[in-house]
């Protein structure tokens, strides 16, 4: 588990280049990810076990902290965690302290008081869990569910696995990601980790209104027009419409839409025979995706789902052996500096 990183995104690795924290996908290079892969594919094997559970985490505690609503995404770290048989807080931030004023610094510090080891952060601010790994609680592996706008980078993930089972190899692959590019942190993670694992083409396709600024510099090509967009693709992702994220009028109405984005068994016929259909969920069934391509035999949504397990469990044993290692090493030093003085 090798794996070399440089600039601010080093917070997430030990001098080894283990995982410590998993806050984004930016700085882990292709041999890292591809361990990410491999070793969810060793979990896969437990979930279709009668008895679900390995014991790579037994007495550590991990605390589920979504400070934004989430299914998928809390459900598969809780069952993750659980299968590797750590005890799980799920704590019920509507019920919490900070409904009577408590501050995030001062909840995770109580959190980490009573010897917590991970936790799983959702957040609505960009940048919300690496401020947590790097100044409030930083001898907690903090493991990132999705903040903001930024990044997603366990479902990006997930959809790598969804992919690679599918797909076989990452060479040579034309990927789409269609819809809400602009609010979507499963798009800015989806574009990282599809170029770092050497796919051909990535290209994004929506309304000008619904892309970043800038947009090619994520690693990506623009189109438009999907009727054009969908020719040649192997994977077609699509996204929800995140209308609580948008300010003002982005689009002209929903059914017009999904008239020219929405993912209909028309425009699926346009890319190539074999392509897979894939969304992160929610899907908003006549909104970005027909209902009968949702359901269809190219949809592999619901695989995802079950991936997202087995990512999990990589993820969250690789980061605890990283923080472990990282404070064995802490204290290694400490004793030659004791030795020395
Ligand atoms: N894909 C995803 O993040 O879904 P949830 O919001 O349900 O977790």
């Amino acid at each position: 588990m090798i794996a070399t990183a440089t600039g601010p995104h080093h917070l997430q690795l030990t001098r080894e280049g283990q995982l410590r924290h998993f806050l984004t996908l930016d700085g882990l290079g292709r041999e890292l990810l591809t361990d990410i892969l491999d070793t969810a594919d060793s979990f896969i094997e437990v979930g279709e076990r009668t008895i679900k559970k390995v014991p790579l985490l037994r007495g550590r505690t991990v605390v589920n902290l979504f400070f934004e609503s989430s299914t998928r995404t809390r459900s598969t770290f809780e069952l993750a965690a659980k299968r590797l048989s750590a005890d799980v807080l799920n704590l019920d931030i509507s019920t919490s302290a900070t409904s009577k004023g408590e501050s995030l610094a001062d909840t995770l510090y109580n959190l980490e008081a009573m010897a917590s080891d991970m936790f799983v952060v959702r957040h609505a601010q960009s940048g919300a869990p690496h401020f947590i790994a790097e100044s409030v609680t930083p001898k907690v592996a903090i493991i990132n569910a999705g903040d903001g706008r930024h990044a997603h980078p366990t479902q990006a993930m997930l959809d790598m696995l969804t992919i690679r089972q599918h797909k076989k190899t990452f060479a040579g692959l034309k990927v789409a990601i269609v819809g809400d590019v602009l609010h979507s942190r499963v798009a800015r993670s989806q574009i990282r980790a599809l170029n770092e694992l050497g796919v051909a083409e990535v290209r994004v396709i929506a309304p000008g209104t619904l892309l970043p600024r800038d947009v090619e510099a994520l690693g990506c090509t623009v189109e438009y027009d999907m009727m054009r967009g969908m020719k040649d693709l192997d994977v077609v992702i699509m996204l929800r419409l995140q209308k609580e994220r948008m300010e003002g009028a982005l689009l002209p109405s929903e059914g017009e839409f999904y008239r020219l984005y929405g993912l209909d068994r028309a425009k699926l016929a346009l890319a190539k025979p074999d392509c897979i259909v894939m969304h992160p969920g929610p899907i908003n069934r006549g909104v970005e995706i027909e209902s009968a391509v949702a359901d269809g035999p190219q949809s592999v949504i619901l695989n995802q789902v079950t991936n997202g397990i087995a990512i999990r469990m990589a993820v969250m044993s690789m980061a605890m052996g990283g923080q472990l290692a990282e404070r064995q090493q802490a204290l290694n030093d400490i004793a030659k500096q004791e030795v020395r003085s």
